[in-house]
């Protein structure tokens, strides 16, 4: 049971990280990191103006937008752009990824699910308008991609 109980979990962690078992894989590898790094640095973008109304003037509607990217590109299925190839690579520029990120499906899955979660509240919480969960929710949505760089991705 305990075997079966693991193997269920691997095999989950594997379908978060390359979305379906039967994803379609788009893409050369070239395109695969340009699309991973483009998604990643528009969710900079996005957390950033998250950050600009948590510390400024708060617009409920910037925060909607911004969160509603966040939420759709972290359910994008994004796992499938890490077909094997793309260890190394220039997308951009050359992958920041880890060679831990292809093999740890476990520890993958882990955070990525992390971070799916607190995608979706972020979403939910904008909607709310309220500003102080929206700052809460913003802290722990920002710890979560902190869990996966740390281990993940190599430092600038
Ligand atoms: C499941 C792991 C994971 C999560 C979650 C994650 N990232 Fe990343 N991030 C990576 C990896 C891996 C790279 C390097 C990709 C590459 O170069 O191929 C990266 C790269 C980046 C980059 C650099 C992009 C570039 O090349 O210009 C930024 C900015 C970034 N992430 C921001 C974020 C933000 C903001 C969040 C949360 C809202 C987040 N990431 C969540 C793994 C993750």
């Amino acid at each position: 049971m305990k075997k079966i109980t693991q193997t269920l979990i691997a095999g989950l962690a594997l379908t978060v990280l390359a979305g379906t078992a039967s994803a379609q894989v788009v893409g050369k590898s070239e395109d695969q990191i340009r699309w991973r790094q483009s998604a990643y640095h528009t969710m900079g973008w996005s957390m950033g103006r998250i950050k600009a109304n948590v510390e400024g003037t708060f617009n409920k509607d910037q925060v909607i937008e911004a969160a509603n990217v966040i939420q759709a590109i972290a359910n994008s299925k994004m796992g499938a752009l890490y077909q094997p190839g793309t260890e190394t690579g220039k997308g951009w520029k050359n992958t920041q990824a880890k060679a831990e990120l292809f093999t740890d499906k476990e520890g993958v899955g882990k955070v990525a699910m992390g971070f799916g979660k607190e995608a979706n509240e972020m979403a939910k919480v904008a909607a709310s308008g309220d500003a102080a969960a929206v700052k809460a929710q913003f802290g722990k949505l920002g710890e979560s991609c902190k869990a996966c760089h740390e281990k993940f991705r190599v430092k600038d």
